[in-house]
Parts: structure tokens; C-alpha cells; sequence
């Protein structure tokens, strides 16, 4: 029998939460009603996507592909304003779920930009979250990774820092630090979610009291990469895995106490499941 240490804060964040309630009252409503749509994956949790989906959540790749009269859930990560344009066009009921913590950074973009600031974000470019932010931005815009892409900005005059939500406070104070020296003003923005920063809190509070981590999360899921990385970098073991079908037996060996941390997207009966097995094992 294993000893498990559950981190502080694990699984669904409000965010989240809200707009998983959100499609399930849609669902429910929708039976009778008009079917149910999301643009892209609700969630980055293949498992609840699932379940999601076999109670009649239908996914479009984009918006062109949602039909006239449906309803449309707008997810957490939100959407541009280029892309709920072309919703209303369509006569679709849109049901907006956007995170308030995401809104803030559409907001703070949208502002800044207007206010003459070139905009750059901190974040993932291929993530859904910073091209809906991107998508408030009407001047100039460039999004970087880290503080060495940050470097390669060229100098200018008014710049504006934005960052993911899911970003760690080290990296947007470190790519502040760069910019700081290639602006003729700065402003920062903190648009880290405070889900976030407790999840990756309750993370760095598991070092010294476990001989392993158990990460339960999307592979797609930012926030919960971003849990592996502090992790890893405070010397924790990490198993990151989506499913109980991959708990590998192997790993156990030796750790008797085990942490299990979670991402933003992870379902509670998901995280309930995979912790009896290990407790089991
Ligand atoms: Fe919102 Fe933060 Fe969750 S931005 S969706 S509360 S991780």
C-alpha cells in the first residue's frame, strides 16, 4: 500500500469548472432543444472531453464549421473577436465561457494597443488562449516564449508585457527584465491566473515530503506542463500521465510515499480514480 500525498490544490479551477457546468446545462437543455457546439476541444483533458462528447458535445475544428440555429459554447480559453464576428452571423446562440481571468488579458491588449503600446505577449503562439488574446490587438503584436526570443526584439519605444495565463511568475519577471532594457517605457501586466500560481504553490510544496510525483493532466494542457516543470526543477520525480492505463508499475518501485498533483483541466472523478489505483498498487 502506498502513502499519497495530495497537493493543496489539484484539478479544475474555476475557470474551468464554470465552463464544464456551463456544457452540461447546455447539454442537458439542449436534449429537446438545439445541439451543442464547441469550436476546438472544450478542455485539454481527452477524458472528460469524452464523456462530454458522448453526452452529445459536438466538436468543430473552426468556426466555419459550426451550422446555423446551434448553440455555441464559448470555451475558457476564449476566442478573437474576429472569430465571435463571424458566430453572430450565423445566428448561433453563443453561450461565452470565457475565463474573467483570460477576459482581463483580451482587455488589457485590446486597451494597451489602443493606447499606442506594441503589444507582446509571453506565452505559447500555437495555444488557443494567446491567439484569442491576439485577436484584441489591433497595432503591433509579437508573442515570445521566453527571455531569449525576448532578446531578438528589436528597440522600441512603448512596449506592453502580457502574459498567459498559465505562465510561472519567474519567466514573465525574467523576459520583463529583458525588455526593460529594449523599451523606452514598460508596462507589465500580471495576467498569471491565481489558479495557476496556487496549483504550481502546491507543487513546490510536496518537495521533501514525497519520493515521486504523479502529475494527472492533458498532454495539451500549458498549466499542467508548466506543474512538470516546477516540479522537475525542484528535483521531484514526475510521472505525468492522462489515464490509469498508464500507471506503469515500474515507476512505483521503491517510492512508498507518493505526491499526485493535477492540472486546471483534470476532472475530480478522474483524479479519484487514478489515486485508488496508486493507493492500491
Ligand atoms: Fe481561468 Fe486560470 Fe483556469 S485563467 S481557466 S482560472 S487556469
Amino acid at each position: 500500500m502506498k502513502k499519497i500525498v495530495m497537493a493543496d490544490r489539484a484539478g479544475f479551477c474555476f475557470g474551468v469548472k464554470r465552463a464544464v457546468d456551463a456544457i452540461l446545462e447546455a447539454l442537458t437543455a439542449g436534449k429537446s432543444d438545439r445541439a451543442v457546439w464547441t469550436i476546438g476541444m472544450p478542455i485539454h483533458n481527452p477524458q472528460e472531453v469524452a464523456r462530454l462528447k458522448a453526452m452529445g458535445l459536438q466538436v468543430a475544428q473552426d468556426a466555419s464549421e459550426i451550422p446555423p440555429g446551434v448553440k455555441v459554447l464559448i470555451r475558457a480559453h476564449g476566442e478573437s473577436r474576429a472569430v465571435l464576428n463571424a458566430l453572430r452571423e450565423k445566428n448561433v446562440c453563443v453561450i461565452d465561457t470565457t475565463c474573467p481571468f483570460v477576459r482581463r488579458a483580451q482587455d488589457l491588449a485590446n486597451a494597451l494597443s489602443e493606447e499606442g503600446y506594441h503589444i507582446v505577449l509571453l506565452g505559447d503562439r500555437n495555444h488557443p488562449e494567446i491567439r484569442s488574446i491576439m485577436g484584441y490587438v489591433d497595432g503591433g503584436l509579437d508573442v515570445v516564449a521566453d527571455e531569449a526570443e525576448a532578446e531578438r526584439l528589436p528597440k522600441r519605444g512603448r512596449v506592453a508585457l502580457i502574459s498567459q495565463t498559465t505562465q510561472q511568475e519567474e519567466r514573465l519577471a525574467a523576459v520583463a527584465a529583458v525588455l526593460v532594457r529594449r523599451a523606452g517605457e514598460l508596462r507589465v501586466c500580471n495576467t498569471i491566473c491565481r489558479a495557476t500560481m496556487e496549483r504550481q504553490d502546491a507543487v513546490r510544496a510536496l518537495v521533501g515530503r514525497v519520493d515521486g510525483v504523479v502529475l494527472i493532466g492533458g498532454r495539451e494542457s500549458a498549466n499542467t506542463g508548466k506543474l512538470r516543470n516546477i516540479a522537475e526543477m525542484n528535483g521531484l520525480d514526475v510521472l505525468w500521465i492522462e489515464s490509469t492505463e498508464e500507471l506503469d508499475r515500474g515507476w512505483f518501485e521503491g517510492r512508498e510515499t507518493i505526491g499526485i498533483a493535477a492540472g486546471a483541466s483534470t476532472p475530480e472523478w478522474l483524479i479519484t480514480e487514478i489515486s485508488n489505483k496508486i493507493a492500491r498498487m
